[in-house]
């Protein structure tokens, strides 16, 4: 008998949808005023109606909320703002039940400076003796070290110092670490986020980060950004980490978050499954910066695509209400799994930051509660909501259901048609300052130019973001032919 043939089984992330859930912000069920893990599950079936095939949630872990829960006091617990891990096991059940998977996210590069593990294990955590270790400034500004008086020595942290990085190369932090995985695995997860992955590994020797020679490749903080990170992060040792978190979590979906540029993927790829495609949510929006975001991350051979999440300004906010309809039809037509952040579906633009600012790095605007009725509280929460609702008269879930041109409807649409949607990206010719590829017997158009685009005749429109009917494509705007 010859060779088998049998083609490896396509994962079921291979093209799915992944609605990101940032749980504080989604749906409040006691009153409180915040989000929680029963207010998920009520609103489960809208995720399922949109026509997702997954949901990722931001951290629900006991955490001091020094760094909106990714400061996490304790892996393998629900915060009680959130419910307990009975309400998580419902959650997940109901999930199951209407098909969609679960995915969570793993805090792994640092904790909490209240987690048990900072007292009872300090030799889990970077330290330098006397003076700050070497020159590296953490994420948010202002050095990477802080100083600990109870032991009298300096601790490094990546970003908030409420955040004390654990040392991976310590095989005690690996094993717990894996305990972490294998208890949500246990519980039934079928995948995870691994937040910040390119800093599990740095520099063994813990030298200065060199200054940078060039610009950023995406929006950084200033003082952040005069430094070239190639020692507090990235590290090749950062695939063993990796690889621990593989061994443990199985099959389950891994996607990585590093804040680099496709052209790193590498580092990361193979334990990790996908890793997410910065360079396209932070590509200017004209056609050569686009394209090459796309190419680069393809290139690559292991990428998910966002285009908004908890961290960032949303896409209504950076791009204008056309062109965030023209990146949702972007975004969902391009092969790879696909991310949506909760209230992207309804074209929600970044509200007012908290005063003073509850997220000390400015990301406020993309973190408030989900606007689900016309109503002043938005259908969210009876209490008082922990970050003032935005716009839930002009904006909400309820208030578009009926709206074919709604931006819900464009969505609901667009991942509808996603599943027929087979076979890898190829690029079309088009004219100038136009987008154009082809998906199997799809072919996706982007007007990015100031003027009308006219559409190729013989073809069917079957999607198209401006809504009108007429032989042209308005600026700003996208269709999908057939
Ligand atoms: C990731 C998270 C962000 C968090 C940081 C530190 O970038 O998305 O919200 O502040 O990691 O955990």
């Amino acid at each position: 008998m010859g060779p088998s043939l049998t083609p490896a089984r396509t994962p079921w992330w291979a093209n799915a949808v992944i609605y990101q859930i940032y749980p504080r912000s989604f749906q409040d069920s006691d009153g409180d005023g915040v989000g929680d893990l029963p207010g998920v599950t009520r609103r489960l079936e809208h995720v399922r109606w949109l026509g997702a095939d997954a949901v990722w949630l931001s951290p629900f872990y006991p955490s001091p909320m020094a760094d909106g829960g990714y400061d996490v006091s304790d892996y393998t617990d629900v915060d009680p703002r959130y419910g307990s891990l009975a309400d998580f096991d419902r959650m997940l059940r109901r999930a199951h039940e209407v098909g969609l998977r679960v995915i969570v996210d793993l805090v792994a590069n640092h904790t909490s400076i209240e987690h048990p593990w900072f007292r009872d294990h300090p030799d889990w955590y970077v330290w330098s003796d006397d003076v700050p270790g070497n020159n590296w400034v953490a994420a948010f500004g202002g050095p990477a070290w802080s100083f600990d008086s109870r032991r009298g020595r300096w601790y490094l942290h990546s970003f908030y110092p409420e955040q004390p990085d654990l040392d991976w190369r310590n095989p005690e932090v690996v094993a717990a670490m894996h305990g972490v995985v294998r208890f949500w695995r246990n519980r039934g997860v079928d995948g995870f986020r691994i937040d910040a992955a390119d800093r599990l590994g740095k520099d063994p020797e813990l030298r200065d980060d060199p200054p940078a020679t060039a610009p950023p490749a995406f929006p950084e903080n200033e003082q952040y950004a005069k430094l070239a990170h190639g020692h507090s992060k990235g590290n090749p040792s950062v695939k063993a980490a990796l690889q621990a978190m593989r061994d443990a979590a199985g099959d389950a979906f891994l996607v990585g978050e590093a804040y680099v540029p496709a052209a790193d993927y590498e580092r990361y790829l193979g334990p990790v499954d996908v890793m997410f495609a910065f360079e396209l949510l932070w590509a200017e929006w004209n056609v050569t910066a686009l394209r090459r975001a796309i190419e680069r991350a393809l290139e690559q051979g292991g990428v998910a695509w966002a285009t908004s999440n908890h961290d960032v300004p949303r896409a209504a906010t950076r791009l204008g209400p056309n062109r965030a309809r023209t990146a949702a039809l972007l975004l969902l037509t391009l092969p790879g799994p696909a991310f949506v952040y909760q209230g992207e579906e309804i074209g929600m633009r970044d509200g007012d930051p908290a005063d003073p600012p509850l997220d000390r790095a400015g990301r406020d605007g993309a973190r408030h509660p989900m606007q689900w009725e016309p109503d002043p509280l938005g259908g969210f929460t009876t209490g008082r909501p922990w970050l003032p609702l935005s716009d839930p008269l002009q904006t909400s879930v309820a208030g578009q259901r009926g709206d074919p041109n709604s931006m819900l409807a464009l969505y609901r649409r667009l991942i509808a048609l996603r599943r027929e949607m087979k076979g890898r990206l190829e690029w079309l010719e088009s004219p100038e300052e136009t987008l154009s590829f082809r998906r199997g017997r799809h072919r996706i158009l982007l007007n990015l130019s100031t003027d009308p685009l006219e559409l190729p005749a013989g073809n069917a429109v079957v999607v198209r973001t401006d809504g009108q009917d007429g032989a042209t494509l308005p600026p700003d705007s996208g269709a999908i032919l057939a």
